[in-house]
């Protein structure tokens, strides 16, 4: 039985999400699509229906306010909530499904807004609500917090009896053309590039100067390039839930050009997140520089290339150290052709519609608060192939992973 969904936030992941829910009609009957803005709904669902000839309604809601969220789902009814708005949003998004009883999705941990920490802590504090509800929040169904967590939950449940090495690698090889720009929202993916690095040995979080540990990586399809250690979310969880671990890391590729944009931008103050008075009135920096840069949206047309995204993990198989690489790539111009957008939103929305659709079709549905690697593996690794982003395994030379 098909169940109807409502996805809240019409940016580049939600014209995604939408679109790939609208190519399962057996898994979801029904779509609405809402967001702050109404018009960037309508574009987008005008966009769906030329793609894949179904119709989705479109609404206006403030996703901080839980009683209008509560209310659009009590006049729609649907069985799950998407939320692919911004981190901010988790938790009164969270509030109003427990308020209205439907199951939650996201792709990314919740922020406050005047504090760039990235942890689990306040979403978790929801699980005895959830458990009590009989609803299901499943958290960071993106591509890495999401696809990456499925990878690791794979890996130690068919190609290792012990997991002990984790690198978690994302290489974007796309050029869009311009000077700057960031894949997705500008203020969010800032915030998480200039934090500290941090990354889990022997038990202990390592903090890192940010940008400051550097090595060269060997992605297939796209080649060699320098790759930079980040803090990135789902080294949290992952830490607690795979068995054994004595190392996860998390690697990203910038160019030169990226980082030394990325550096005067940071000396001058442009990224700060705290209010700065400007002509009697309070701004925020890096809200403003924001409405400076390029649309991730308007990126889809221009940029061409690959991105490869994947983990490299060793640990052991039946008493033999063993080092594989699980990934994929995907092209930008390919996501561009299907759904209209690149393939950084192109990789979180399309674990954003089958993280919903595990729970619209109850295989993923378990009351509680879950990250992605606490669910089976299985049907999601099935759906990445037949949704568009199939994976394939790298057999690599373990020695050189504990010297790296
Ligand atoms: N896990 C992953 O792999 C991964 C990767 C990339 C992104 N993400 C996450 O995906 C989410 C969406 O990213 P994006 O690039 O699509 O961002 P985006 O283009 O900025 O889109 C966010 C959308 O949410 C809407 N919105 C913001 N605040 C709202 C509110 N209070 N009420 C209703 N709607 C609101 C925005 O409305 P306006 O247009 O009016 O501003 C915009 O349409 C973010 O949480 C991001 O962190 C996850």
């Amino acid at each position: 039985m098909s169940s109807k969904v409502l996805i809240i936030g019409a940016g580049g992941v939600g014209n995604v999400v939408a679109h790939k829910c609208a190519q399962v009609p057996e898994v979801f009957s029904e779509i609405l699509l809402a967001s702050r803005n109404q018009n960037k709904c309508r574009t987008i669902a005008a966009d769906v229906k030329v793609a894949t000839g179904r119709d989705i309604e479109t609404a206006a809601v403030d996703a901080d306010d839980v009683e209008a969220v509560v209310a659009l789902i009590r006049v729609f009814q649907p069985k799950v909530l998407i939320n692919v708005a911004l981190p901010y949003q988790d938790l009164p998004l969270m509030d109003a499904c427990l308020h209205a009883g439907v199951h939650y999705v996201d792709t990314a941990n919740y922020e406050p807004p005047n504090l760039a920490r990235f942890e689990y802590s306040w979403q978790w504090a929801y699980r005895e609500r959830f458990t009590a509800a009989g609803l299901t929040a499943l958290l960071g169904s993106g591509f890495d917090p999401g696809v990456t967590n499925v990878f690791c939950a794979h890996a130690q449940k068919h190609l290792f009896d012990e997991i002990e090495l984790i690198d978690i690698m994302d290489a974007n090889a796309g050029d869009h053309g311009h000077p700057f720009a960031t894949n997705f929202n500008p203020e969010i993916n800032i915030r998480e590039i200039t934090q500290s690095g941090r990354y889990w040995e022997n038990g202990e979080w390592k903090t890192t100067a940010p940008i400051s540990v550097r090595r060269e990586y060997d992605y297939p399809a796209i080649g060699v390039k320098p790759s930079y250690l980040l803090y990135h979310e789902e080294l949290e969880s992952l830490a607690l839930n795979i068995r054994g671990l004595k190392r996860i890391r998390f690697f990203m590729t910038f160019s030169d050009q990226y980082l030394q944009h990325l550096r005067v931008l940071e000396n001058v103050g442009m990224t700060r997140i705290d209010p700065v008075e400007f002509q009697g009135r309070a701004i925020v920096p890096i809200q403003f520089l924001k409405a400076l840069l390029p649309d991730p949206a308007s990126l889809g047309p221009r940029t061409k290339g690959k991105t490869c995204i994947g983990c490299d993990i060793t640990g052991v198989k039946d008493g033999r150290r063993k080092r594989v690489f699980i990934y994929n790539v995907c092209d930008h111009q390919a996501c561009y052709r299907e759904v209209k957008s690149q393939a950084i939103s192109y990789t979180t929305g399309v674990p954003a519609m089958i993280g919903g659709a595990l729970l619209a079709t109850g295989r993923w549905l378990r009351p509680g608060v879950w990250n992605m690697e606490q669910n089976d593996p299985d049907p999601f690794m099935e759906m990445l192939n037949k949704h568009g982003l199939p994976w394939q395994i790298r057999e690599l030379q373990c020695e050189e992973h504990a010297r790296d």
